[in-house]
């Protein structure tokens, strides 16, 4: 489905550059569900702007279902890192937006939006603007919006950074759940080595900047996977240790 052939990205200014991404190698089957981890700064979001189209790579190629990625990729659903929900439209309408964009009658869109508002739990909230909502709560706006548009392949950037534990796991189900009904292939920015063993069928650590690939973790937990007792598993733990060691290095040496 994604294929990244020896990506790089380096960002110019001036004299000044960065290299975000080095030589990343990476292929991505249809209805996997990938997690991406690695300390912050280190190029995670830069290379979901590449699948997305957003950037451009500076070496190497992001191939999506066999074509080079040469412009914005609607095929994908992405919620990026930062929430940008419209401030002028309320909850019901920013989600229903892709909808409308889409040409769905407005009764149609507003009975499919009311499905998904319930589901992320923001019943109750669908008339109120972006301002008036946490950050929490505008995470789940995002969350809702990229699961109604229902792309084939949906890109995530640390969608559950601003939620309690228990709202997480909750998400955590919604989204397992979704992925397996709708099919998605799914490729999730987080922080959190559990959320991560939780939900993937793999695990890429990342190095510190540049992003390069530290390791690669296939986790065969079966599914559906009980999101609240699969970490409880033997298995789970050893997936978590064996991740964490090569992680730890990674935040280590960026400390001194
Ligand atoms: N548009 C841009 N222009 C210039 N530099 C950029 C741009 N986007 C990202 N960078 C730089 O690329 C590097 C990687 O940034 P990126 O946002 O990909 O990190 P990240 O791994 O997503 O971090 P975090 O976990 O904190 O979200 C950083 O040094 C950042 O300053
Ligand atoms: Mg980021």
């Amino acid at each position: 489905m994604i294929e990244l052939r020896h990506v790089s990205k380096t960002f110019s200014k001036g004299d000044e550059t960065v290299d975000a991404v080095r030589d990343i190698n990476l292929t991505i089957a249809r209805r996997e569900i990938i997690a991406v981890i690695g300390p912050s700064g280190c190029g995670k979001s830069t290379l979901l702007n590449m699948i997305a189209g957003l950037y451009a790579p500076t070496g190497g190629q992001v191939v999506y279902k066999g074509k080079p990625v040469s412009d914005i990729n609607t095929d994908v659903g992405y919620m990026t890192q930062k929430d940008n929900l419209l401030p002028w439209r309320n909850v019901r309408d920013n989600i229903a937006f892709p909808l409308e964009l889409a040409g769905v009658g407005q009764p149609e869109r507003a009975d499919r939006a009311q499905e998904v508002i319930r589901h992320v739990g923001l019943d109750g909230f669908e008339t109120r603007f972006p301002h008036e909502l946490s950050g929490g709560m505008r995470k789940r706006a995002c969350l809702a919006r990229m699961l109604l548009y229902g792309a084939e392949t949906a890109l995530l950037d640390e969608p559950f950074a601003a939620l309690d534990a228990q709202l997480k796991l909750t998400m955590h189900d919604l989204l397992l759940q979704l992925a397996a009904e709708m099919g998605q292939t799914v490729l999730l920015v987080t922080h959190d080595l559990m959320e991560a063993v939780t939900l993937a069928d793999r695990v890429i650590v990342c190095t510190r900047r540049p992003a390069t690939l530290a390791l690669e973790q296939r986790i065969d937990l079966k599914r559906p996977r009980d999101v609240l007792n699969v970490r409880f598993t033997n298995e789970f733990k050893e997936y978590y240790d064996a991740l964490w060691d090569r992680l730890r290095v990674e935040y280590q040496e960026e400390r001194v």
